[in-house]
């Protein structure tokens, strides 16, 4: 049983103790109804406090449980809150840290509730793309007025106890206890005070008896229903919470619960909450290596040291100084460090002006960074972080050097975006030391971090990065080596589907539109054009000697051809006005496009919008099940969460793999092999990976 069940004095404590959150799966439930039946046949107990052992009283239902029978399992939710109301001794709820979705429909469900300061108070359904499923929806706006209740509901965000408790009027709270250790004696205290208050047998006070109306309801309700309907997009949850708030206020008590369920049912449904609970889970998993287990411990990281002061080393020291971290930045050039901190600075003062931060903190961080010229500065830093030329000549010169000078056991990390990991290594006798830390462009921004797995990277290694990564609250997903990692090998074969696209007969701004309504925020060559396409232009270079046999469109290469690098030329794929960054189709590249089917002989057709969208999700995940199936990312989920945190996949998606897996396997496999069929495009690419083809033949999906 995951509730234990103690006795002090006359007061049954029932502590909920399910770690790590106490989620009210089916064994907490039945631990929940069994003590309270045992406290009610003990004719020695006159009342019951009901709370939650370790960092929460409860973060909700187990959303390990979602999608499996033992959800509904009796006692439901449902039947455990409607026990803790028929309860004839008084139950009392001590909250304290959390309390959230569940959770607090359970404490709702009690007659009396004491909280402790600073205990976060939640109904966060909305975010997993649900509505509260436990009479959340009808019984909070009976304690906290209609519109505080519907603010909770659909933004979901979480409140402190002590702000709820300020609040005129409000029947959540009826104490609030001195502080969290305290919480439990004064419940008990209060329950006892209750007892005694109902020793004459009056009756006990029940949420779902206190009135639930808005005075204005009708504008309210219109109101607020416009106001989410022109800001979220894409997801059903947010209205429907409006919805079963409103039904609160126009039903009886039992017939707006019957409607909640029915929401809360029909939203379990959705793709949207389906991506989303996804997500949830998908990015705890990623900090979960197999093989690094919470055995390993951790390096002690307590000084960080940035060699190279470029685009990507300022951004990455700006991480470490936002945690109170301690960087020394290296340059080779006196320029080239002004230019690198400048930028810092730049960074930090818009923050400023935006109200972000305050000065002193901007103040104390920069205290915290360290410029030098001189390598042997950073002697003593416990990681060293390398984003110098992508060279390996550079890269080579660098990691012989920190070899020479780093202390034992400094973790040795490169930012390197396309080089091997292993032959970085192999320039030191510490390769267990080596590992790949690849941020993304703007690093202080983009939350999501690569951490590139060598061959002899030392597990310690790996949990340190890992936790590190936390601390800057980066997404760190681990990959193994090779070329472009998870995230970049597998944008290669997107990128590479958008160039025959053209050469077949889109335009630019159709595979851009057809993609951005998919919901990606820019097309790929609206980004391409941000990025530079002189970044492709280069590593397209190397591949060609490199892997001659690789097929991909030279529209990209005529273009950079003419100089049309992107934004910073004026022009790339689209033209630019000076000084403004609407991209304009442009009749030059159109030309240019249509010269070169000429040359390949190639008559253009009309290309559809579903087409267009199939051929660059499908090589993603046809690049992703590759990359699965090699062991460089240990599970779908990684892939899912490389491409929802660092390349702008549409989040109410899930990301690419838990998209093929909704489409279906075996439907996404046949679309490819259609694609396999076309003589302009790739038909080895196409060929499904071998991974989904054993996965449709056993009727699996990527993450079931
Ligand atoms: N059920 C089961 N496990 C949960 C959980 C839940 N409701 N909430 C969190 N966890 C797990 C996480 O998966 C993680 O597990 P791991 O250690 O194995 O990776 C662990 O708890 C810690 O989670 P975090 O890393 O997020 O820890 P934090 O301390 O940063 O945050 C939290 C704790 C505030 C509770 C946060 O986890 C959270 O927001 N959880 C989601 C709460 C939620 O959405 N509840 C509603 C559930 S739906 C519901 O109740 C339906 C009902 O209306 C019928
Ligand atoms: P950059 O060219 O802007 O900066 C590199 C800096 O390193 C320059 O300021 C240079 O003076 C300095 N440098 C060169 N040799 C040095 C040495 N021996 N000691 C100290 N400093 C030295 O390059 P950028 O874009 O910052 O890239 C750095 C690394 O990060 C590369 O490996 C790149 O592939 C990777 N990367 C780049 C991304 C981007 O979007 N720019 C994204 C992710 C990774």
């Amino acid at each position: 049983m995951t509730a234990e069940y103690k006795v002090q004095d006359d007061v049954a404590v029932i502590t909920l103790n399910n770690p790590p959150v106490n989620g009210l799966g089916h064994s907490t439930r039945l631990g929940i109804t069994n003590a309270l039946e045992k406290a009610n046949g003990d004719a020695a107990i006159k009342a019951i406090v009901l709370t939650g052992a370790g960092k929460a009283f409860s973060g909700g239902a187990d959303i390990r449980e979602f999608n499996s029978a033992r959800a509904t399992l009796e006692p439901t939710l449902g039947s455990v809150i409607l026990a803790l109301e028929h309860s004839p001794k008084p139950v009392v709820a001590a909250i304290h840290s959390v309390a959230m979705g569940g959770g607090l429909e359970l404490a709702l469900g009690c007659h009396y509730r004491i909280a402790a300061p600073g205990a976060k108070i939640a109904l966060p359904e909305v975010k997993l793309g649900i509505l509260p499923g436990a009479g959340g929806t009808v019984r909070l706006p009976r304690v906290l007025g209609v519109e505080t209740a519907l603010s909770m509901i659909g933004g979901g965000e979480a409140v402190n106890s002590e702000a709820l408790a300020a609040l005129p009027g409000q029947k959540l709270f009826d104490k609030l206890a001195a502080s969290p250790e305290q919480l439990l004696s004064e419940a008990v205290a209060f329950a006892k005070e209750v007892a005694a208050k109902h020793a004459d047998g009056s009756a006990l006070p029940l949420v779902r008896n206190l009135p639930c109306t808005h005075p204005n309801g009708e504008a309210y309700f219109q109101f607020a229903r416009n106001m989410v309907k022109g800001t979220v997009k894409h997801l059903p949850a947010p209205l429907k919470c409006l919805e079963a708030v409103e039904n609160a206020t126009r039903f009886s008590f039992e017939d707006a619960l019957a409607k909640e369920r029915s929401l809360f049912l029909g939203l379990m449904l959705t793709p949207e909450s389906r991506a989303l609970r996804h997500i949830f889970m998908a990015e705890r998993a990623a900090a979960k290596i197999p093989d690094v287990g919470p055995e390993i411990t951790p390096r002690e990281v307590k000084t960080v040291a940035v060699i190279g002061a470029g685009t990507m080393g300022g951004g990455i020291s700006m991480n470490f100084l936002n945690a109170g971290i301690p960087v020394t930045i290296v340059e080779t050039k006196q320029e080239a460090l002004d230019r690198g901190l400048a930028t810092v600075r730049k960074n930090y003062e818009a923050q400023i002006k935006k109200g972000k931060l305050k000065q002193e903190v901007y103040e104390q961080r920069m205290a915290l960074l360290t410029p030098t010229l001189n390598m042997d500065d950073i002697k003593d830093a416990d990681l060293v972080i390398e984003a110098v030329f992508e060279e390996m000549g550079v890269k080579e010169t660098v990691f012989k050097k920190l070899d020479a000078i780093a202390k034992p056991g400094a973790i040795l990390a490169s930012n390197t975006s396309t080089l091997d990991v292993d032959k970085i290594a192999a320039f030191t006798h510490r390769p267990q030391d080596v590992v790949g830390m690849h941020f993304f462009s703007p690093a202080n921004v983009m939350r999501l971090l690569e951490v590139v797995r060598g061959a002899k990277t030392a597990k310690d290694v790996l949990a340190t990065v890992m936790a590190i990564a936390k601390k800057i609250k980066k997404t760190a997903v681990v990959s193994g080596v090779c070329d472009g990692f998870i995230g970049n090998r597998m944008i290669e074969q997107y990128s590479r589907q958008a160039g025959f696209l053209l050469e077949e007969g889109a335009t630019p701004q159709q595979v851009d539109k057809a993609i951005e309504k998919f919901g990606f925020a820019m097309g790929p060559f609206r980004m391409a054009d941000l990025a530079g396409n002189d970044i492709g232009w280069a590593i397209r270079k190397r591949r060609s000697v490199e892997k001659p046999d690789i097929k991909y469109s030279k529209t990209a290469d005529l273009l950079c051809e003419l100089g049309r690098f992107g934004q910073k030329t004026g022009a790339g794929w689209y033209d630019y006005a000076p000084g403004k960054r609407d991209a304009i189709p442009s009749k030059l590249v159109e030309d240019m496009i249509e010269q070169h089917r000429k040359t390949l002989g190639i008559t253009p057709r009309k290309i559809g919008e579903q087409e267009i969208v199939e051929r660059l999700v499908y090589a993603l995940v046809n690049e992703g099940a590759r990359i699965l199936q090699g062991g460089i990312a240990s599970k779908a989920s990684d892939i899912d969460v490389v491409y929802l945190t660092g390349y702008g996949f549409p989040f109410w998606r899930g990301g690419p793999m838990l998209c093929a897996d909704q489409v279906g396997l075996f439907n996404v496999a046949a679309t490819m092999k259609r694609f396999a069929r076309n003589p302009h495009d790739d038909a080895r690419f196409w060929e499904p990976a071998p991974l989904i083809q054993k996965l449709v033949a056993e009727g699996r999906t990527f993450n079931g």
